[in-house]
């Protein structure tokens, strides 16, 4: 077993699939998932706002369902299949979540986007067709300092009515 040079800290081994792509690396067992995306893979999509599980801003899909990356060790994600922000569409085929967030003004800073995003395309992969008070309960996990919300909730239902297009 290695040990890290900064840290001093033995190394583990880890090998996890990122947007369709396996990455194995050695880290400490106490790298957190959201550190070893955005520093060792430079995924910098995935933000980082309270470090606690608090705002939401660090959700990622682990095998589908969204969780705090802030929370969670990277040795915790071995072998598991994550989604960051950058894998979910491109500029030139945007995801559902992407299309409505950007038709419905869904953002402003954009700092917590990342995390709606992600924890949004999940719950309309589940449910697509909410009610307004499910799409608020979706994203109540999620802290936002800019919007109010009101253009988020809008978001949430247009992305549910454009995976219903797609797949009808
Ligand atoms: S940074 Fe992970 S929940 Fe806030
Ligand atoms: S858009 Fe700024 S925190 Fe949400």
């Amino acid at each position: 077993m290695s040990r890290s040079p900064e840290e001093g800290e033995p190394l583990h081994d880890v090998r996890l699939r990122v947007n369709g792509v396996w990455h194995e690396s050695q880290v400490p067992a106490r790298r957190l998932l959201s550190d070893f995306l955005r520093h060792d893979l430079r995924l910098t999509g995935t933000h980082v706002g309270c470090e606690h599980g608090v705002c939401g801003a660090c959700t990622v899909l682990v095998d589908g369902k969204p969780m705090r990356s802030c929370l969670m060790l990277a040795v915790g994600a071995r072998d598991h299949d994550v989604t960051t922000v950058e894998g979910l569409g491109t500029p030139e085929e945007m995801h559902p979540v992407q299309q409505a967030f950007r038709e419905c003004h869904g953002l402003q800073c954009g700092f917590c986007t990342p995390g709606f995003l992600t924890t949004v395309a999940a719950f309309v992969e589940e449910n697509p067709d909410p009610s307004e008070d499910e799409a608020r309960e979706a994203i109540s996990g999620n802290l936002c300092r800019c919007t109010g919300y009101q253009n988020i909730v809008k978001s949430v239902l247009r992305a549910a009515e454009i995976t219903r297009e797609n797949t009808s």
